[in-house]
């Protein structure tokens, strides 16, 4: 990290020390104008941050990777949103001659046979989609939380990501499962109702499936990998320390 960046996300950290998701979404929208973006995959902590962009219209564009093989109810949750706020939500497609050649070298379904065949799946599908939502970008928002993962443990509530040059902002990193649903329920904020069967973290449907009490949050995404391998690699880039701890465990599914 350049001394100039170091110097502005120290800045930027003073600056929101102690501040509520809302406050730091105006922020970045006024000290990022026009080049913040928030990514939404539908899931609980995504949908109060739409909420909190749509319902006080900040300039904050928002945009989803559609993987092609989401939940049903994934795509019911978005219709659900765009019809209660009125508002645009961008889609990003895999492209497809990169799919055609995936599929073809390791059939639909590929990702449970290696890691390695995994991860070229949601390279294909979300990685690079990735790339090309942020690019341009200044600053990229996310619905991450840090009892979520050992990794996302490390994390700030902004940081520098390197792999893809810009400021990543984690509004809702320090909130707890049920302060998120509190909010949701307070503000009758459109959930996937797959979140009242016993899924927390829901990614694609053939590799997201429900957890159980006293389970990490995300045991049910790419169940049957070392727990070690489990970043899809959209938040495997960012430049900051990785501290050693434990996630915490799911109470109420
Ligand atoms: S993942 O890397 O394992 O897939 P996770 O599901 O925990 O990520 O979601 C964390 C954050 O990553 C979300 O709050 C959202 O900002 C972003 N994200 C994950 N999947 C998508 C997606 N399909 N489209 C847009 N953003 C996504
Ligand atoms: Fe492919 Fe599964 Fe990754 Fe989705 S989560 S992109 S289906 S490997």
């Amino acid at each position: 990290m350049s001394t100039l960046i170091d110097a502005q996300v120290a800045q930027l950290r003073q600056q929101l020390a102690g501040a509520d998701p809302l406050d730091i979404l105006r922020a970045v929208a006024a000290e990022f104008a026009g080049k913040a973006a928030f990514s939404t995959s539908f899931g609980l902590e995504d949908q109060v941050i739409t909420h909190l962009i749509f319902a006080h219209n900040l300039p904050i564009e928002v945009f989803t990777l559609d993987t092609g093989r989401n939940f049903q109810e994934t795509y019911s949750t978005w219709s659900k949103t765009v019809l209660k706020y009125g508002k645009t939500i961008r889609a990003y497609f895999p492209d497809q001659d990169e799919i055609a050649a995936l599929v073809e070298r390791q059939g639909p379904n590929g990702f449970y046979e290696s890691v390695d065949a995994r991860k070229a799946c949601c390279n294909v599908r979300k990685v690079e989609p990735l790339h090309r939502a942020l690019a341009g970008r200044a600053a990229w928002i996310t619905g991450v939380r840090s009892e979520q993962s050992a990794n996302r443990t490390g994390m700030h509530a902004v940081d520098w990501d390197a792999g893809y040059q810009l400021f990543k902002v984690n509004p809702l990193l320090d909130w707890s499962w049920e302060q998120t649903w509190a909010f949701v329920r307070e503000y009758g904020i459109p959930h996937n109702p797959l979140h009242l069967q016993g899924f927390v973290s829901i990614g694609c449907a053939p590799c997201t499936r429900a957890v159980k009490p006293g389970e990490d949050f995300r045991a049910g995404r790419w169940w049957w990998e070392d727990q070690s391998a489990k970043e899809c690699g959209l938040h495997a880039t960012a430049d900051t320390p990785v501290e050693a701890a434990s996630p915490a465990t799911v109470a109420t599914p």
